[in-house]
């Protein structure tokens, strides 16, 4: 079995895609988006994503091959991912028409295709029960039968954007939610082939259960960055306190573990803010009340406005004031702007009447699409950004960023007031040079 398939080309489709081409498969890729497939044609990767250009150039016009003809992916492959989107609804409630959509076409190419068990792997993060009672019977519904014509499992995806490459050649662990035990054999073997030797433990369980754990994953995520965010809320106003040293402190203890304990603005992303609005609307048509991510989402709905609290209580009134704001993307490594925390501060600039200058390493060309306004200023780079401002706010932590020292900002800055909205920044080394403020820091 060389032959797979990926419906649906976004960070999750893509990476996988190219990574499972270098590992020796065929690998066809489909995406709605005749663009999206004319540029990958043409080699040329339509996101930043670290490292994933140096695997693309390997597999470009070999083993990974980008096509708009879904019949051709469906009948040439043996396991068909489907890895479309599951947007948010304006009640937060999921979207599931992609999935329905990939559904309904690889049902309607099935039925023609006989003698050739195809197995079906939903990739996509779908709500508790949309395999069993949605993606089924819509597949079924062409007259076909899972067990004896396709196989059907659940196999969601923990990969983090930035680190998508490293995350699916080294993953922490694989979950199979299936219903035919021979699907999730299948499966269970396509990833031993994969990863050989260095295969993760795998947790073979039922298609609710696989639908689940994937949302409980990153609810329970989420929670660990909005739990460390009210306890760095906390040390802001107790004099000498330290977020990071109190996470250094219970990441020490096994049972907690010293990831995701970093305080910030707050997570952005298109997966936690959307997950776990999803989960909650769910769990609300069920009448379950899950009151741990009511409060969840609302310490990260608040999170951003502390660094816009900071510059007010430093400069007043923001009318009229420059204000640069590093980094755009929701995290460091990608040009995601989905859901980016700067987007909410330069929106409340934007009310405040502020002057905005604006600087990412990655992510300027999608800000731009968002923002037209003339009191934006899209610098070329750092030194640009900082030049004659009054107040810079650390939005995402990327590398180059990290490596600015006290002196640049002073030399730079009209008014040397420093937000440090990520924690990149030793105090210490700061805090005596120019005004430095940082997200759960009391000096
Ligand atoms: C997240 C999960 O980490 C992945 O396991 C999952 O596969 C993915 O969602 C998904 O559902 O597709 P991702 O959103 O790419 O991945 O990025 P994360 O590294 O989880 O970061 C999410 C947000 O949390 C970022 O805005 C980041 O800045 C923030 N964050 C993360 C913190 O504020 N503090 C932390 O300690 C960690």
């Amino acid at each position: 079995m060389k032959s797979i398939g990926f419906i649906g080309l976004g960070y999750v489709g893509l990476t996988s895609a190219i990574c499972f081409s270098f590992k020796g498969y065929t690998c066809y890729g489909y995406d709605i988006d005749k663009e999206k497939i004319k540029k990958l044609k043409d080699g040329i990767l339509p996101i930043y994503e670290k490292d994933l250009d140096k695997y693309f150039i390997q597999v470009y016009d070999k083993s990974f091959i980008p096509t708009d003809n879904l019949k051709e992916l469906i009948e040439n492959s043996k396991l068909i991912f489907i890895t479309v989107g599951t947007p948010s609804r304006e009640d937060g409630s999921i979207n599931l028409q992609y999935v329905e959509e990939a559904c309904k076409n690889i049902g309607e190419c099935l039925k023609e295709i006989k003698n050739d068990y195809k197995v079906i792997i939903i990739k996509s993060t779908v709500i508790p029960g949309t395999t069993e009672n949605l993606a089924l019977p819509i597949i079924e519904k062409f007259g076909i039968k899972l067990g004896k014509d396709f196989g059907l499992v659940v196999n969601p995806e923990f990969l983090r954007e930035g680190n998508a490459v490293y995350d699916t050649l080294n993953p922490d662990r694989i979950i199979i939610g299936y219903k035919e035990e021979k699907d999730g054999n299948i499966l269970e073997e396509f990833y031993k082939e994969i990863y050989k030797e260095n295969i993760p433990p795998i947790l073979k369980t039922n298609f609710v259960n696989a639908e689940l754990i994937k949302y409980a994953n990153n609810a329970f995520l989420a929670t660990k960055i909005s739990f460390i965010n009210m306890i760095a809320n906390l040390c802001q106003t107790l004099k000498g306190a330290d977020v990071e040293e109190i996470a250094k402190g219970i990441g020490l203890d096994k049972r907690i573990g010293k990831e995701f304990l970093k305080a910030g603005l707050g997570y952005g992303g298109s997966c936690f803010p959307k997950d776990l609005e999803a989960l909650l609307s769910f769990a609300k048509k069920l009448n379950v009340e899950l009151p741990l991510l009511e409060a969840t989402i609302k310490i990260n709905n608040n999170q951003y406005y502390k660094a816009i609290e900071m510059a007010k209580i430093e400069l007043k009134n923001l009318k009229g004031r420059t204000i640069s704001i590093l980094g755009l993307s929701f995290k460091a490594n990608t040009d995601d702007i989905r859901n980016a925390v700067s987007i909410k501060i330069v929106n409340e600039l934007l009310k405040e009447g502020a002057n905005i200058k604006v600087y990412d390493p990655k992510a300027m060309e999608n800000f731009k699409k968002l923002f037209n306004d003339k009191n934006i200023y899209f610098a070329k780079n750092v030194e640009d950004c900082l030049e004659s401002s009054e107040c810079a706010i650390i939005v995402t932590e990327w590398e180059e960023f990290k490596r600015i020292k006290p002196e640049t900002f002073l030399k730079l800055m009209k008014y040397p007031l420093v937000i440090d909205g990520r924690r990149i920044y030793q105090p210490n080394e700061f805090k005596d040079k120019l005004i430095f403020k940082a997200i759960g820091y009391n000096n």
